[in-house]
């Protein structure tokens, strides 16, 4: 039977620079010519990717913590189903840029809701798919939101302080807990950053084999 490919996820607060560290996880595996695919979340899909929209858009109203549960876990169920499931049971590594613990960091710690939902939902949606190893890049929340102040901030992004300090606190107690998750400091300079990012998928690749 053909082996399952590795399921990898990239975690964070927004602003500490995931998307930069996505091609030296990919050079990783190049080298040890595995296959692998690229997606993110929410998103991923067509109606996935339509979901974020509705997601990070503005609206006349107050989003509810759980309306904006729900349409992260109908997101994420679209895109086990259609891209992350299909392509692991063929043996292709998912490389994801978050995935289920940003919904225990931001709508469990930042919107207060309980984890146990969370938890239930994951179950519901994901319950054989939980990632193999877990990058959370941690930086404090004030350089964060400095990295990321020269872009258009979305609806989350425009949340308070206070919200990236729980959502941050819930990653580092989550770091704590699940030994998938592997925590770097991404305040240090980005050579010293990537260079620990791919010792870490380094080390990983090295366990598969
Ligand atoms: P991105 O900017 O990393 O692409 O993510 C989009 C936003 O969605 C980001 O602010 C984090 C948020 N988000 C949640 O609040 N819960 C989730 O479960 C996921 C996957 C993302």
């Amino acid at each position: 039977m053909q082996k399952k490919g590795q399921f990898i996820t990239l975690e964070g607060v927004d602003g500490v620079g995931k998307s930069t560290v996505v091609p030296y996880i990919e050079h990783v595996l190049q080298s040890h010519s595995i296959p692998y695919f690229i997606t993110r979340e929410p998103g991923g899909t067509p109606l996935a990717e339509g979901i974020r929209k509705l997601l990070l858009s503005d609206w006349d109203e107050s989003v509810t913590a759980e309306a904006e549960l729900f349409l992260i876990f109908a997101a994420r169920a679209q895109h086990v189903a259609e891209v992350i499931k299909p392509r692991i049971e063929v043996g292709t590594w998912v490389i994801c840029e978050r995935f289920t613990d940003a919904s225990f960091a931001y709508q469990g710690g930042g919107r207060h809701l309980p984890l146990s939902l969370v938890e239930s939902l994951a179950e519901a949606v994901h319950s054989e798919y939980w990632p193999d190893l877990t990058v959370y890049l941690d930086i404090d929340v004030e350089t964060a939101l400095q990295r990321r102040a020269h872009r258009v901030q979305d609806r989350i992004e425009k949340e308070t302080v206070d919200f990236f300090e729980i959502a941050r606190t819930t990653y580092l107690k989550l770091a704590e807990t699940e030994s998938r998750i592997v925590k770097i400091d991404a305040s240090v300079p980005l050579t010293e950053l990537t260079r620990s990012v791919s010792n870490v998928v380094q080390n990983f690749v090295a366990q598969q084999q």
